[in-house]
């Protein structure tokens, strides 16, 4: 399945609604077409590399993301877009170190899953600020209370101060047309004081490039080329 979003539809929102509201609609979310067609799921062929970023790190606290709401596949007894959230933890880990104390903006943080394995590793992150479309905020804010997360450090929309890390996986990337996509990377970047990762997914290559040099005139970018079996292939690793 493409990472790359289909236009936004009525329905697509109308999942998240119905999740606030209705306990079947939230065990079953994750299974939705209208979920699924905009924000994709990991490809269960990514796994394997995936595991072997997480190498030795417990898993098991992690299953909290999959006991409510079913996943399309399970591996390892986690869904498979869990692992790559737990991979995205260790990643911050190698790179950044302990997020105890520190702030972090998540774009395109949809249902909270990703927020959920974050706080799980790192309950005492100072704030955390879930950025997606204003009702699929509110059902992050509700996925996470209901996962008995203290909810006191989480904020809704674009922060208006700085914060340590950005997160961004196949959101910030996934805008068009390109200029609204680096104009979107323009009013994150003054705000990101230390780093982050983005989860690039433009399938052109001049328009990736334009925008990992766009990224690069104020940060250090690394980028980790992956398997070709993981399609798109590329997170980027921004440190100040
Ligand atoms: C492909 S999904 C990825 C979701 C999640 N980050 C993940 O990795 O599973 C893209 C997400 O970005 C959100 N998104 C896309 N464009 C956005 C915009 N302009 N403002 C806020 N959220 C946006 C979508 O609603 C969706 O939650």
């Amino acid at each position: 399945m493409s990472w790359v979003a289909q236009p936004t539809t009525g329905s697509y929102f109308t999942v998240f609604h119905n999740a606030i509201n209705n306990d079947t609609s939230f065990r079953m979310f994750k299974l939705q077409g209208a979920f699924l067609r905009p924000v994709g799921v990991t490809e269960a062929a990514a796994v394997p590399q995936m595991m072997k970023t997480i190498g030795t790190l417990d898993i098991e606290p992690y299953k909290i993301n999959d006991s409510m709401a079913h996943p399309v596949e399970r591996m390892y007894g986690l869904g498979t877009d869990t692992i790559r959230f737990i991979e995205t933890t260790c990643i911050m880990s190698r790179e950044f170190g302990d997020m105890t104390g520190k702030s972090i903006c998540e774009m395109g943080s949809n249902y909270g899953g990703l927020a959920l394995c974050m706080l799980t590793r790192w309950p005492n992150i100072t704030s955390y600020s879930l950025v997606d479309y204003p009702i699929i905020q509110d059902f992050a804010f509700h996925y996470l209370t209901k996962h008995g997360v203290n909810t006191n450090n989480i904020s809704l929309g674009e922060p208006d101060e700085p914060f340590d890390y950005f997160i961004a996986e196949y959101s910030l990337t996934e805008q068009r047309p390109m200029e609204a996509m680096i104009d979107m990377w323009k009013s994150y970047e003054p705000l990101i004081k230390t780093g982050g990762i983005i989860r690039c997914n433009i399938p052109e290559r001049d328009r990736e490039m334009l925008f990992i040099n766009t990224v690069r005139e104020s940060f250090e970018v690394s980028v980790i080329e992956e398997a070709i079996i993981r399609r798109p292939n590329k997170v980027l690793i921004l440190k100040r």
